[in-house]
């Protein structure tokens, strides 16, 4: 017993001076493997008699755990001194001052889209999309332009190859948000009450036209709706938009055939040193948007019974209404990606628009 001893000792001195996982493996295999020194001890139990191994087999086999619990012990503190040693050399110290960021900025057209959406939700607005390829039924035949009518050339319509096989007629870039009225409408039983901002498409291209550019869409469905009710939401909406409260607003008649009356808003302004200021003293006008009261066969065509219900609506285009507050002068500047145009005219990214501080950030 005083080999097993003996062996036990210089076994754990070993253990515990092995400095590193593959000192400690080769000590267990010195020990505990197919050759080891413990596991050669346990193989003379089968030579021996009955009564020497019942003598020596409880210590050998002693001797194996032992030796097998020291082991694992070990294996832990290196593991935890190997994942400390670790853990400090790759230590970062977040306290350490970041280096500049790389500035980004907000499109004025974003931010006015972010001013819309607020101003219209303190008034009870949600706001709607609508896909930007649209079928021929949502931009023109459920908004009742007739087949042949001239309204339907006038907006230079991309057409894309195919046919919607819903409703028959053309694929489109939609020409107008009015087809998210529909969509709206489509979607749920009134009362509605949405705005739709986003991006719209015609095959014109100048100083003041774009292919693509942005409108508004506002639609509201209810009991007994009114001429008064279409006023007195746009008044609300230019007062807080523009953040004045000296607003003139004319209203024109005019055409579109989803809307009967239509009229045509324009707002009053002045032209001060080549740029454009809003406000009633102003005496010239400035058309700022297109308005309606529904007209039935519209909603008629969206499930929604005309008898029972009314609406009114209107659109607008969203760069002219940025180019009339911000003060840009040229609507192509809008598209080019120039920084430098983007760093003058940008919006720090935290300045969200609320009606409480001013939506004009
Ligand atoms: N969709 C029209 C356009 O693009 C604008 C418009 C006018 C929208 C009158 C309306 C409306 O909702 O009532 O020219």
């Amino acid at each position: 017993m005083q080999q097993v001893d003996a062996l036990q000792g210089e076994l754990l001195a070993a253990i515990a001076s092995a400095s590193s996982p593959e000192g400690l493996e080769a000590v267990r295999v010195g020990a505990l493997g197919k050759s080891g020194s413990v596991t050669a001890l346990l193989k003379t139990l089968g030579g021996m008699d009955p009564e020497a191994r019942a003598a020596a087999g409880p210590a050998y086999n002693g001797l194996r755990e032992t030796v097998a619990a020291a082991l694992a012990e070990r294996r832990t503190a290196l593991d935890a001194e190997a994942l400390a040693a670790r853990l400090a050399s790759e230590r970062i110290d977040m306290t350490l001052p970041m280096p500049a960021p790389a500035r980004g900025s907000v499109h004025p057209i974003s931010q006015v889209m972010d001013e819309l959406a607020e101003i219209f939700a303190d008034l009870g607005f949600a706001v709607a999309e609508g896909p930007e390829i649209e079928s021929e039924w949502y931009n023109f035949d459920a908004l009742n332009f007739a087949p042949d009518h001239p309204a339907r050339a006038m907006h230079d319509t991309f057409f894309l190859p195919g046919a919607d096989p819903e409703h028959g007629g053309k694929w489109l870039l939609r020409t107008h948000t009015s087809p998210v009225q529909v969509r709206a409408m489509l979607a749920a039983p009134p009362p509605v009450r949405v705005i739709a901002p986003g991006r719209v498409y015609r095959c014109d291209s100048d100083a003041t036209h774009t292919p693509m550019f942005h409108q508004v869409e506002g639609l509201v469905v209810d009991r007994s709706i009114h001429l008064g009710h279409l006023k007195g939401t746009i008044e609300a909406f230019v007062r807080a938009f523009f953040e004045i409260d000296d607003v003139r607003l004319r209203y024109r008649p005019s055409y579109f055939p989803f809307t009967e009356p239509s009229m045509e808003v324009d707002v009053a302004c002045s032209f001060e040193g080549g740029r454009v200021k809003i406000g009633g003293a102003g005496t010239r006008w400035m058309e700022i948007m297109g308005s309606g009261v529904v007209h039935p066969r519209v909603l008629a065509n969206c499930g929604v019974d005309p008898e029972a219900w009314s609406g009114f609506a209107f659109g607008c285009g969203i760069d002219r209404l940025a180019m009339l507050k911000y003060g840009m002068p040229d609507l192509r500047a809008f598209f080019d990606a120039d920084l430098r145009w983007l760093k003058h005219y940008g919006f720090g990214a935290l300045s969200v628009p609320t009606l409480s501080q001013g939506v004009g950030a």
